[in-house]
């Protein structure tokens, strides 16, 4: 045998036989620093006509200092047992066990709610170009608008035709991309995913969640989308609760409006977290022209709705909680309420 091999075979074996802890020992010989292991590395060096020999007789050093380790780990329990050291018929340690976070819990009870209307789940880049975050929205470079979504830019070579990368703002940038897969209505897409904006306070943080609804067809009308709304909110909310409409602006939809529920402490009387009765859901409105022409739907034959609203919000309206912030600090005391 190879002296090497040898000697950390005798160095081994000293240390099992005087070894109070196996698993230490183990660690010892065969961990990523062990004795063993820095040994068995200098196989590379042996020349190559030796290499076998030595693998061969590594191999028999590593059996017999297996087996002197389970040896010395049986001969360690059974000391344990008949010290009582080790009350075998102990109950176990209870795992923790976890569940979907409060987000994803909304998630799912969204696309169910959507589903019986017939909005089907899609899937859009949350990395997208400049075109389908903005442009193809109808709102040109420099557009004061463009400020609001305080929008993170990737620092990645321009596009010519699709400008630069952005962390998507909104999830209105799966509007066009939608059309372009559908090409000829009807569209009915639900568009959920991960929002970025430069914000943070009680009612905003950097990365959340909106869900996106669009509906493509002929004689799409303004009553259909807040029939849509209203059937959303009384299974989210409860049958109690009831929306409005409020006149906006969105470059992409005309005529635009924001969505608001009743509160669900007051039921729309007036409180002192609500203070008017209402809570701002989200952005809506009629599809305008440019957007379905942009996604290669003509707005003679066609018209739709569009709606965007933030899930972490919609959560904190329906569970009054004060602040979103708390959804992201990985808190269990505040998980595990949920
Ligand atoms: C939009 O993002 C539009 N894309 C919505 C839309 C879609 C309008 C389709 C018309 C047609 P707005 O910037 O208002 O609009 O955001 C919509 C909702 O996202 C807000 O009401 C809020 O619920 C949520 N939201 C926005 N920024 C944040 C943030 N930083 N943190 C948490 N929620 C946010």
């Amino acid at each position: 045998m190879d002296p090497k091999i040898k000697d950390v075979l005798n160095r081994s074996l000293v240390l099992i036989g005087s070894s109070a802890d196996p698993d230490k020992t183990y660690l010892e010989i065969f961990g990523k620093n062990g004795i063993f292991t820095n040994l068995a590395q200098e196989i590379k060096n042996i020349e190559p006509q030796n290499r076998a020999a030595f693998g061969k007789n590594l191999n028999e050093a590593k059996e017999q200092i297996q087996s002197a380790l389970d040896k010395k780990k049986l001969s360690t329990l059974n000391s344990q047992l008949s010290t009582g050291f080790i009350d075998i018929t102990a109950p176990g340690r209870k795992q923790k066990i976890g569940h979907l976070h409060l987000v994803s819990q909304a998630i799912e009870e969204i696309v169910a709610i959507f589903s019986r209307l017939g909005f089907s789940l899609q899937s859009y880049p949350e990395i997208d170009w400049d075109w389908y975050a903005f442009d193809s929205l109808n709102m040109p470079k420099n557009h004061p608008a463009r400020d609001d979504f305080e929008t993170f830019f990737v620092k990645a070579d321009r596009n010519p035709k699709y400008g630069q990368q952005v962390l998507t703002p909104h999830t209105s940038n799966g509007q066009v991309r939608e059309m372009e897969r559908v090409k000829t209505p009807p569209i009915r897409m639900l568009n959920i995913a991960r929002c970025y904006r430069r914000q943070i306070d009680v009612s905003h943080t950097p990365m959340f969640h909106q869900f996106e609804g669009l509906y493509i067809d002929k004689n799409v009308s303004i009553p259909q989308l807040k029939g849509t709304f209203d059937f959303f909110t009384t299974n989210f909310f409860g049958p109690k609760r009831v929306t409005r409409l409020r006149p906006h602006h969105f470059r992409f939809t005309e005529p635009s409006f924001e969505v608001d529920v009743t509160c669900g402490i007051c039921q729309g009387r007036g409180c002192r977290l609500c203070k008017s009765g209402w809570l701002e859901l989200g952005g809506a409105g009629m599809v305008y022209p440019n957007v379905l022409k942009n996604g290669g739907i003509d707005p003679q034959k066609y018209s739709g709705f569009a709606f965007g609203w933030g899930i972490e919000r919609t959560i904190a309206m329906k569970t009054e909680l004060p602040d979103i912030r708390l959804f992201y600090q990985n808190d269990l005391r505040f998980l595990e309420q949920f």
